[in-house]
């Protein structure tokens, strides 16, 4: 659901400012066609903005959807500066920019992380991190007594999370949320495909990464012929960044 690359051709009648030749990323919906697993993809002006100046194709390429749906995720939760995210997958792709976008935002942040991704979610900027596990929701409220304000569900661990949410807190999930919600917290299903057209959001994206506010993050790339081996090594889990094909 993402690329990156050289603009080739603009359609008659877009109205934009990019011109043929420049590097772009994009948000791509692979509804009815192979996505982004094409060397030439043809998509709505409003789903492309420029790389971010000094990031290669390959950089630019991990930033698009889960950019959008970390963003998507904060807009639907709309949490005033001052209040408290926890954020469960924070060390992967979509939970890292949730924290780094919550910063932005001049939210407090609570994030979970293995033993070893502890200094990897630090630096991402949460002002807590927490053990991750099945019991992530008592590390979270032994830190926010009473419960945080909102939790972008990263890791899909659905009702184990709920504890940790304050009474009429929310939740954003990721995946279709399985569980019976509590103590009026609402729950709200992230869809990043409803930010297809966001390219003024996309485009903001692009100026954090410039102002090092939003790290780009690349596991490796593999060119396309090597897509069955980057599938496997994503399916055995533990990458930290995104695997890119090169076309
Ligand atoms: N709805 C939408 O529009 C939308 C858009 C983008 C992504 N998503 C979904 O969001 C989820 C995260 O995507 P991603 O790209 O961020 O994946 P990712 O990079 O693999 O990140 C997921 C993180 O959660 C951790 N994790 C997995 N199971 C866990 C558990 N039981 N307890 C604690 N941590 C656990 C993973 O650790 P390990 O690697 O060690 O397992 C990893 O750090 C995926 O399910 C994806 O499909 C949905």
């Amino acid at each position: 659901m993402d690329a990156a690359g050289v603009l080739d051709e603009i359609g008659e009648g877009a109205r934009t400012d990019l011109t043929v030749g420049e590097h772009v990323m994009a948000i791509v919906l692979p509804s009815g066609s192979q996505g982004a697993y094409a060397e030439q993809i043809v998509v709505p002006v409003e789903s492309v903005v420029r790389v971010p100046a000094g990031a290669s194709d390959v950089e630019a390429s991990t930033l698009p959807m889960n950019g959008l749906t970390a963003r998507l995720a904060l807009d639907l939760l709309a949490l005033k500066p001052g209040q408290t995210l926890a954020v469960t997958g924070a060390a992967g792709c979509c939970g890292g920019y949730v924290v780094q976008l919550a910063k932005v935002d001049g939210l407090r942040v609570v994030a979970d992380a293995s033993d070893k991704d502890e200094q990897l979610v630090h630096d991402l900027g949460a002002d807590i991190v927490v053990r991750r596990g099945d019991d992530v929701a008592d590390r979270i409220l032994a830190t926010v007594p009473g419960g945080v304000d909102a939790l972008v569900d990263g890791a899909v661990q659905n009702a184990l999370v709920l504890p940790a949410v304050r009474d009429g807190g929310q939740i954003a999930a990721v995946r279709p949320f399985a569980g019976e919600t509590v103590r009026g917290i609402t729950v709200h299903q992230v869809l990043v495909a409803s930010y297809l057209r966001e390219q003024g959001k996309l485009d903001r994206l692009r100026q954090l990464v410039e102002d090092g506010a939003v790290t780009l993050r690349v596991a490796g790339s593999f060119p396309a012929e090597q897509a069955p081996e980057a599938h496997r090594i994503l399916e055995a889990g533990g990458t930290r960044g995104r695997l890119v094909l090169e076309f």
